[in-house]
């Protein structure tokens, strides 16, 4: 709760052009020129992000698969979307999402404006055939009307596509969430916030584990996260079925062919190129952008498609030097921990969240249309 007051008062100090006082070991929120933060666009951003009229038969809000109470993912191996269909990939956290220098698993958006734009017209998430409908809810809502001319200083009637995107990633640049244990024994002088397996794990996460390789701590702040892209040979075998075929396609197109080589495999399949979707280069096959570790006892299960359930699996997954392929990543090797040293690791890697960041339902705003009675959808009231 305190997290978020300051968070909110953060806004009032972007607005006022004041450095922004970010928590104990995160660095200051990086605001592109062009959004700057203010009140009123992070207020509209908020209720447009719990509205589940911003969905094809209103049942559906962006909080539906990043629900605050889970530290903003949905605890589902896979995201389930509209009329109950199931994506083929994990719903990250967006606590903290505002320090990606690329969003999704596959950095396939290089925003949050570009990013809140994605799930409303996914046939399978909000299933909008296009915005309009947001469009129209900006300019018809009383709410909405008021909130938007406080946020961008002009008609609703002038309201585009953009606003949304804009709205929506101001209210997410405020879900930044540190002060962990971690964060004080590092950054606070606080020896005793960690216990001592946590303090082991540390030391196993620099060194013997090899993690901060990707997953970085920073001098004076840390994201866990270097923000490349990596194969850790998860969901790999999903591709192997038809690989052969795809690297014939693959070659066709290469000698000219006008031919799209992902299209050999289904939905479901095709996820596991990762960010090869997003280049085209065969080095980025099955790679994914490294996450954040940020709050990480509380968002599971793990990985881009859910398949590690708990941190201990995560910990023997990288321990037996993840899965076999051709592409996996040099920095994923067998490490023979010790059981003692996996133990510490988990330990560490559970002080690194804080649960102040969790809201508590009462702070929602409204999510339902005015006729139908409560003020809160299911998914977030059931917690
Ligand atoms: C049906 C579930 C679902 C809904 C609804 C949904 N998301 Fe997501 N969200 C996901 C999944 C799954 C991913 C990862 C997709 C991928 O990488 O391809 C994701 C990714 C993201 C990311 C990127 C995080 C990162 O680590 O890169 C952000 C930010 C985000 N969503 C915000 C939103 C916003 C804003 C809305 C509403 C406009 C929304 N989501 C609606 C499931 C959902
Ligand atoms: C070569 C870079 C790299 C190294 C080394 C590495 N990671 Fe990761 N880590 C990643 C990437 C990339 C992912 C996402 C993979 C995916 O979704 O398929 C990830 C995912 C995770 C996740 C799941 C995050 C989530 O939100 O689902 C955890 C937990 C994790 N790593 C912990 C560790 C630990 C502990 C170590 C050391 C034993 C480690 N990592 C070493 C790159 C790395």
């Amino acid at each position: 709760m305190r997290q978020i007051i300051t968070i909110l008062v953060s806004g009032w100090l972007f607005l006022a052009g004041d450095a922004f006082a970010a928590p104990l070991g995160l660095p200051e929120v990086p605001v592109p020129a062009d959004n700057a933060q203010n009140p009123a666009k992070i207020e509209l951003g908020k209720q447009l992000f719990f509205d589940r009229r911003l969905s094809a038969d209103g049942t559906v809000s962006c909080a539906s698969c990043h629900q605050p109470g889970k530290a903003f993912t949905d605890g589902r191996p896979t995201a389930v979307g509209i009329d109950g269909q199931v994506g083929p990939r994990n719903a990250p956290t967006v606590l903290n999402a505002a320090y990606y220098t690329s969003l999704f698993h596959d950095g396939r958006a290089d925003s949050l404006e570009t990013q809140a734009l994605g799930p409303l017209t996914n046939p399978i998430e909000h299933g909008l055939q296009d915005v309009g409908p947001v469009l129209e809810l900006l300019r018809n809502d009383a709410d909405y009307r008021r909130l938007f001319r406080q946020a961008f200083g002009s008609e609703p009637e002038e309201a585009e596509a953009a606003h949304i995107g804009k709205a929506i990633a101001s209210y997410e640049r405020t879900l930044v969430c540190g002060d962990t244990p971690f964060d004080r024994y590092l950054y606070g002088g606080d020896h005793s916030a960690l216990s001592s397996s946590a303090r082991r794990g540390l030391r196993v996460f620099r060194r013997k584990g090899n993690c901060a390789n990707c997953h970085e701590i920073g001098l004076n702040d840390s994201l866990f996260t270097d923000n490349r892209f990596y194969n850790l040979g998860v969901g790999f075998k999903r591709l192997k079925a038809k690989f052969a075929r795809f690297v014939t396609v693959y070659k066709q197109k290469a000698a000219g062919a006008d031919v799209d080589p992902a299209s050999v495999f289904d939905p479901r399949e095709r996820s596991e190129l990762g960010r090869f979707l997003v280049t085209g280069k065969v080095a980025d096959i099955g790679r994914f952008r490294t996450p954040t570790l940020r709050n990480i006892a509380m968002t599971g299960p793990y990985m881009h498609d859910g398949s590690q359930k708990t941190l201990e699996d995560v910990v023997e997954y990288y321990d037996q030097g993840g899965e076999k392929n051709p592409f996996l990543d040099p920095a994923i090797y067998p490490l023979h921990l010790t059981d003692q040293e996996k133990a510490d690791l988990v330990a560490f890697l559970k002080s690194l969240g804080n649960p102040d960041c969790l809201f508590t339902p009462g702070r929602f705003p409204r999510s339902e249309p005015k006729a139908t009675g409560s003020p809160f959808s299911p998914d977030i009231s059931s917690f």
